[in-house]
């Protein structure tokens, strides 16, 4: 009798303790990929997209150092997620392939770190660059 308790008891506390704290990652916000935004880029992206995220007519596409990273986060999300959002138009056929394509060979990103990446190493200053200083214009 007296182990059935302290059995019970310790599973009630493995229990406990696993519910709280170091749960499993709510799986959207946590997941971790396998690359960083800089090495999905690098590898892949610079292909098509150029160097500096310019876009190539060559290749046909978008530059994507035109925009910040807010807006770049929603391009980058759907293409990623394939037409999910139909309402966004799907303009995007081409590259929502691609993309499946390139997430098969494990280019995955995170919309937002890949937006951000872009925008801090590409964004396209207006131009005639201007001094550090200057406040970004409006493009
Ligand atoms: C094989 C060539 C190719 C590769 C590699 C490629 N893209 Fe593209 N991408 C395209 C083409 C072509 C388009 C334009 C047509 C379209 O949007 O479907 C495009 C469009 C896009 C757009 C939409 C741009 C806009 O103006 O809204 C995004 C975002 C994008 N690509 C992101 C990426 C990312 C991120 C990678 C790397 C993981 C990548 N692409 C790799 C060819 C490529």
């Amino acid at each position: 009798m007296k182990k059935t308790t302290v059995v019970l008891l310790s599973i009630a506390t493995l229990f406990g303790l696993n519910g709280c704290g170091t749960d499993t990652p709510s799986s959207s916000v946590a997941k971790t990929y396998s690359k960083t935004p800089a090495e999905v880029y690098t590898q892949s992206c610079h292909k098509c997209h150029g160097e500096k995220a310019e876009g190539l007519t060559e290749k046909k596409t978008p530059p994507m150092n035109d925009r910040q990273a807010g807006e770049l986060e929603l391009d980058l999300y759907d293409v990623k997620n394939d037409g999910i959002n139909q309402s966004s138009g799907t303009e995007h056929d081409k590259m929502a392939h691609n993309m499946q394509k390139l997430l098969e060979k494990g280019f995955d990103y995170d919309p937002k770190a890949m937006a951000q990446y872009i925008e801090k190493n590409f964004y396209k200053m207006p131009p005639k660059t201007a001094p550090a200083a200057e406040a970004p214009a409006a493009h």
